[in-house]
């Protein structure tokens, strides 16, 4: 955009965090159809390697949204705001919406993989934990450096969501905290640019591009309470 349309001086840099946060998720998506592929194939470690790649990525959007968290002004956002496309949403954006797909299409290639080899979750997490030897077999370590990768992917794009949330927090509002303790009435909550209540974002600050990982952690936890428990009785 040429310099005399911008809406102020900051909308350059609104433009490019934007840009910069788009190209990258597309970046990850094309790694994560290749890490599909490797384990489709069975070649973990290709897929190990691609994933470490793709968190990588994931840190570029989280250092963009961090830089707009601590430098760009409520006042100047507001002054864009009513200006910029009317109705426009982060929900639209092409990047997160194929990461979303191609994470789906991941945790199906993995779970065939592990099914193919006959390894489940509590394997890698065994594995993962180890802290001596003897190796119990490449495929088991290689698996469980995946299954790790995945995990740090999950983590990666919620410390997006969170830092986003953070972002809107600060220049449009609706933090808890603003919310009156003495029982007075709450003030109308404040909306995103397509008319809804922005604590709609709580929800997704905690969504998991994985879900199939966090029940396996909560499974591993509940067995080992258990065996813990019978073996103190
Ligand atoms: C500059 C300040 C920003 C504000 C005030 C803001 C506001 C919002 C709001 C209110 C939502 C909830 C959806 C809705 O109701 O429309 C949302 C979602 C979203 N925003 Fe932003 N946003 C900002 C910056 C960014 C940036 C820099 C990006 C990077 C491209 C971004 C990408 C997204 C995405 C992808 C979603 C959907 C969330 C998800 O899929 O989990 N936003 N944003």
């Amino acid at each position: 955009m040429p310099q005399a349309k911008l809406l102020n001086p900051d909308h350059r840099m609104f433009q490019m965090v934007h840009l910069i946060s788009e190209y990258s998720w597309c970046s990850m998506h094309h790694e994560l159809c290749r890490v599909c592929n490797a384990l489709d194939e069975d070649d973990f470690v290709l897929a190990g390697r691609l994933l470490n790649r793709t968190v990588g990525l994931g840190e570029f959007p989280v250092q963009t949204v961090r830089l707009l968290q601590e430098s760009f002004s409520q006042a100047s956002f507001l002054s864009m705001r009513d200006v910029l496309m009317p109705e426009s949403t982060g929900l639209d954006s092409p990047g997160r919406r194929n990461l979303r797909r191609v994470c789906t299409a991941v945790w199906r290639a993995f779970e065939a993989a592990l099914e193919r080899h006959g390894v489940g979750h509590r394997d890698l997490i065994e594995e993962l934990g180890r802290l001596e030897a003897p190796a119990p077999g490449e495929r088991l370590a290689v698996l469980a450096e995946v299954r790790n990768g995945i995990h740090l992917l999950d983590c990666k794009t919620m410390e997006w969501n969170q830092l986003h949330l953070r972002l809107v927090r600060s220049l449009i509002g609706g933090h808890p905290a603003a919310r009156p303790g003495d029982g007075s009435a709450t003030p109308a909550e404040p909306l995103s640019m397509r008319g809804a209540p922005i604590s709609g974002l709580e929800r997704l600050a905690e969504h998991s591009l994985f879900p199939g990982l966090w029940r396996a952690v909560d499974e591993t936890y509940q067995r080992t309470s258990r065996l813990a428990a019978e073996g103190a009785n």
